[in-house]
């Protein structure tokens, strides 16, 4: 699929295997989020822009490379995606921070919007979409369609599990944003959860279970 990158890093497998362990703790669970947020933030980013800069070192003057005037934008869908933020801000730390509210209605499993507050200048920016958990892919659709609506035009997603029915989904509805997957699983239960999965994700790394 294009535009899609499932990683098959080993330190990234690794740490969501012990992602999926329900006996792992919520502080362990927090840290090991953040952790895989960076080392995906890590390839997400590959493709920013460089310029020359000239510069001095302790020997001599040179020309060597800066990141270019394109700036970042991370929007975390809350709650979960909260936890990938710091992550990937330990790479880019003048990103700014935008934050989109969604809950899934327990019923329909469609998405519920209660909150969007981004950045003013949204359209010259790269825009980073974090959230741990790409299920029927519901909320990621509709949270790229509000950033796209305040004029976000370059837009990569970063999930840590997805379900194939959300990969799909999400790649249907905006085949123009890069989409980067921890791992993809199975697929999703009758109550539209992600199998194997890791259950709920804003629980626990808020430790509200
Ligand atoms: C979870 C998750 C995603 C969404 C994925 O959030 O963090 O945002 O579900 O499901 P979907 O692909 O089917 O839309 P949830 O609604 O549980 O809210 P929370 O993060 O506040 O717990
Ligand atoms: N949201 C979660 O947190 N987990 C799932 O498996 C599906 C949606």
């Amino acid at each position: 699929m294009k535009n899609v990158t499932i990683f098959d890093h080993p330190l990234i497998q690794h740490k969501i295997s012990i992602l999926r362990n329900k006996k792992t703790s919520t502080n362990e669970f927090r840290q090991l989020v953040e952790e895989i947020a960076m080392l995906e933030g890590f390839v997400a980013l590959s493709d920013l822009p460089l310029t020359d800069k000239e510069i001095e070192t302790p020997i001599e003057k040179c020309t060597t490379q800066v990141l270019a005037g394109r700036k970042l934008a991370l929007v975390p869908i809350l709650r979960a995606g909260l936890g990938m933020v710091t992550g990937v801000q330990s790479l880019v730390p003048s990103a700014r921070v935008g934050h989109i509210g969604l809950f899934r209605n327990e019923q329909t499993h469609e998405p519920e919007e209660y909150y969007c507050k981004l950045p003013k200048t949204l359209a010259d920016r790269i825009v980073v979409v974090l959230d741990p958990m790409l299920a029927t892919g519901g909320s990621a659709v509709d949270a790229i369609a509000m950033i796209k609506k305040h004029g976000g035009k370059q837009i990569k997603f970063m999930c840590i599990i997805a379900a194939p029915e959300g990969l799909r989904c999400l790649h249907k509805a905006h085949p123009d944003v890069q989409i980067y997957v921890g791992h993809l699983d199975r697929g999703l239960n009758e109550n539209a959860y992600i199998c194997p999965g890791l259950g709920d994700a804003g629980d626990r790394i808020f430790g509200t279970r």
